[in-house]
């Protein structure tokens, strides 16, 4: 394959859209979007996060050491987006796009109703880098949509349809994964099991999410 050379810049892609919940030393909840998001650590899990200074979420992470990694799915990319182009310097993102809160279990810090999955996270260090800092923080808790699980306790979040970045666009990930870890060294009977509980378990989402919209 021919390859262009190009100057020096962070070209990783696809990356996770998510919205960071935030809270101020006072108790006033802020929410924003970081697609500078990354795994570090499985034991203790650990997740990092790149933030501007000038941004208000930065001060709130600054002063209480807590926040909440929101998932997004592809059906709140407007709210994603939203959260991403204005300040809370300026608006009230939450009660403008009318969001529901749920209060944090292991930190101070609300999550995002709306949400599929939250990861509540205490920041560890702090460490600055240039444009960004970067804050490297412990997962305390994670609350997951129960619809998305199932009964062996394993997430779907491909079930969620979820909000993928990929350098200034927005993709809804697919319903249906082109594979799953290890999948390219299972034994045959191992991907015929897999396949049968991901059939299971699309069912039984789709037969929740219709339960849902007829109440
Ligand atoms: C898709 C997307 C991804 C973003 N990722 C980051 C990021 O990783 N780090 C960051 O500091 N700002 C990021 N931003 C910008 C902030 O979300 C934006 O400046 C926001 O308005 C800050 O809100 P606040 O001032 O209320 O904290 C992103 C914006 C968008 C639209």
């Amino acid at each position: 394959m021919a390859k262009e050379l190009f100057k020096p810049s962070v070209l990783v892609g696809p990356l996770p859209a998510v919205l960071v919940t935030t809270i101020s030393k006072d108790g006033v909840p802020n929410v924003f979007t970081v697609a500078w998001v990354g795994v570090v650590c499985s034991h203790p899990p650990m997740v990092s996060i790149a933030v501007k200074k000038e941004r208000l979420s930065y001060e709130n992470l600054v002063e209480t050491g807590e926040f909440v990694i929101n998932l997004t799915t592809s059906d709140m990319a407007k709210i994603t987006d939203f959260c991403g182009c204005r300040s809370a310097r300026k608006i009230n993102k939450i009660v403008h796009l009318g969001l529901e809160l749920e209060p944090g279990t292991d930190v101070a810090v609300p999550s995002l109703v709306r949400s599929p999955a939250a990861l509540e996270c205490r920041v560890r260090s702090v460490t600055e880098l240039g444009s960004h800092d970067l804050f490297l923080a412990e997962v305390v808790c994670n609350k997951v949509d129960s619809s998305l699980i199932d009964e062996n306790g394993k997430f779907d979040f491909a079930g969620a349809g979820m909000l993928a970045y990929i350098h200034g666009e927005y993709f809804g990930l697919r319903r249906h994964p082109v594979g799953t870890f290890g999948f390219s060294v299972a034994k045959k009977s191992t991907r015929r099991a897999r396949h049968e509980r991901r059939l299971q378990m699309s069912r039984s989402h789709r037969q929740k999410k219709y339960k849902h919209k007829k109440r």
